[in-house]
């Protein structure tokens, strides 16, 4: 019998483009006006973390100060900033080589996903001109339970058509690598070790990554 074919997923915010730097600079302008302490460290944290689990972290014991609507509004105004920083993307945008490892993905028979926990992937997308290139899209305006739950990945996988064990991740969050674990999927991770050192294949940055060493995660 052939064995399905083979299915790739990636994160987006992170992966295929660099918006966790355009994330951050929404956070470190909301703490300067708040006087709360932050920098690109603190932002690590909150890699592949929902909008409101992210305000949480990034308030810290400061979130008790605020009233349910004040948090609301908060997330409001850094959702806009964030929104304004997308509309200026350009497919020049695109994380180095990741045109290129689409389309040979796609060359070779390969099934391709997003599933991110953005509820702004789609803009995102459409401004980084991808979408042709993509078979599916799952982000967080279609899941309940955000990473490391694996329900974005195994979601993405019934919209492939295919059994998870035959699915590949590409992730740059602890917990996404996590979450992909859990769907009973291979996982590269792209950063430092200390990071995403779970997953099954760690490279440094997308551009290192080959569709052959993409797809020989899925032999065996
Ligand atoms: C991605 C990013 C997170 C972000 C989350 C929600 O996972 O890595 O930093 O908080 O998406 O994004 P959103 O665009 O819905 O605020
Ligand atoms: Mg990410």
């Amino acid at each position: 019998m052939q064995s399905a074919p083979p299915g790739v997923i990636f994160d987006l915010d992170g992966v295929l483009t660099d918006t966790a730097e355009l994330h951050y600079q929404c956070w470190q302008a909301l703490a300067d006006e708040l006087g709360l302490p932050f920098d690109r460290q603190a932002n690590e944290a909150l890699r592949g973390l929902s909008r409101e689990e992210s305000l949480a972290k990034f308030l810290g014991p400061r979130a008790a100060e605020f009233s349910e609507q004040q948090k609301l509004e908060l997330a409001r105004r850094k959702n806009e900033d964030y929104l304004r920083r997308v509309a200026g993307l350009t497919p020049a945008d695109l994380a180095p080589g990741a045109a290129e490892l689409l389309s040979e993905l796609r060359r070779r028979g390969a099934r391709l996903a997003v599933a991110s926990a953005s509820r702004n992937a789609a803009a995102v997308i459409d401004r980084l001109g991808i979408g042709p290139l993509l078979d599916v899209l799952v982000d967080g305006n279609e899941v309940e339970r955000s990473k490391p739950d694996p329900q974005v990945f195994l979601r993405a996988a019934e919209r492939l058509a295919l059994p998870p064990r035959r699915c590949v991740v590409v992730e740059d969050a602890a917990s996404g690598v996590d979450a992909a674990l859990a769907a009973g999927m291979r996982v590269v991770g792209l950063g430092p070790p200390e990071r995403v050192g779970r997953a099954h294949c760690v490279k440094p940055r997308l551009a290192e990554l080959s569709a052959d060493e993409l797809l020989a995660l899925l032999d065996g």
